[in-house]
């Protein structure tokens, strides 16, 4: 097996990729967009290339001779248009591939991602995924649903203000959260062994409902948490409230009512479940949190 390549190797499923294939023993070669990322990687014996998603040429260049890529459509808060700089990435990731004729890509899309429209930001990983494919390479789509990660963006809200906050009308719905760790693994094992052809799979972590989140949160926090859930109109607003800009809290308040509507459902070709559990995220995220606070208090 030649050389996989593994772009956004700083982010949470990536770097999961990219620890994983180590761990096996592939030859790896991460794409990062600093310097000092490059160094860390390669001192855990990775090869580096410092590019950018939406450099053709240079991503072309760092594709050279690879068996395999890991890629996903990174979502960014600070642009003026969500669905330009997704087709940027789009056009730029789909000619490199085809450039240099990649005969496997696992890409990192969505539950919801067959779907053109109707799901916010998960549109631009519909288009990827129709991109990858009419380059004529092998396109393992992972459709995963709700991260368990996504809790990181509550924790210091709830910490301050003992309020979680639920952008859905039920707060005891059941749906499964998978970790991010178990994405890199399903991700990983698809570029060890390329399927024969291209597919779909829905990665199907344990299931939770935000109120067991926030019980969960709550215990770990040390204090019991309100949880409170917001009608459907005020979301846009309690995302712009939250630090979002207009254009995006709109898309995200989509997203959200895509999944009310059971949009991001799995319809994939096959499922393949994570096992992390919440609680065992939580921890780990915890922990990060509480080095990480300790670090900028020194
Ligand atoms: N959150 C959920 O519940 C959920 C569910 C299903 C699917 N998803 C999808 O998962 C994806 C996000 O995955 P993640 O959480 O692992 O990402 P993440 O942790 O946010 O990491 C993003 C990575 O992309 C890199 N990156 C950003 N812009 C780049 C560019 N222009 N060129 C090169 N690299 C770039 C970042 O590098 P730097 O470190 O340099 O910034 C980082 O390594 C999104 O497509 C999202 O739609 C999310």
């Amino acid at each position: 097996m030649g050389t996989i390549v593994v772009a956004g190797a700083t982010g949470r499923v990536g770097s999961a990729t990219a620890r994983s294939l180590l761990a096996a023993g592939a030859n790896v070669r991460v794409l990062v967009r600093r310097h000092a990322d490059a160094q860390a990687w390669q001192a855990r014996g990775a090869e580096a290339r410092v590019v950018t998603l939406d450099d053709r040429p240079r991503l072309g260049g760092a594709l050279d001779g690879c068996s395999g890529l890991f890629v996903l459509l990174p979502f960014d808060l600070t642009v003026d248009d969500l669905d330009e700089h997704a087709d940027r990435l789009i056009d730029s990731i789909a000619g490199a591939v085809a450039d240099r004729q990649v005969p496997h890509v696992v890409m990192l899309s969505s539950g919801g991602a067959d779907l053109a429209e109707g799901t916010g930001p998960i549109t631009g990983l519909h288009r990827l995924e129709r991109a990858l494919l009419a380059t004529g390479t092998t396109l393992t789509a992972l459709r995963p649903g709700h991260f368990q990660e996504k809790v990181t963006n509550l924790i210091e809200v709830a910490r301050e203000s003992g309020v979680y906050p639920v952008f859905a009308a039920s707060a005891d719905i059941s749906k499964p959260m998978v970790a991010t760790q178990d994405i890199g693994a399903v991700a990983a094992g698809a570029l060890l062994s390329p399927p024969a052809a291209s597919e779909a799979v829905d990665i199907i972590g344990p299931a939770y409902s935000e109120r067991a989140v926030a019980v969960a949160l709550g215990a770990a926090l040390g204090r019991q948490l309100h949880v409170a859930t917001l009608p459907d109109e005020a979301w846009a607003g309690a995302l712009q409230d939250a630090g979002l800009r207009p254009h995006i809290a709109t898309s995200v308040a989509d997203l959200y009512r895509a999944d009310e509507q059971g949009l991001l459902a799995p319809r994939g070709d096959r499922r393949v479940h994570g096992h992390t559990s919440f609680e065992a995220t939580l921890d780990r995220l915890l922990d990060t949190v509480g080095s990480d606070n300790r670090t900028k208090e020194n």
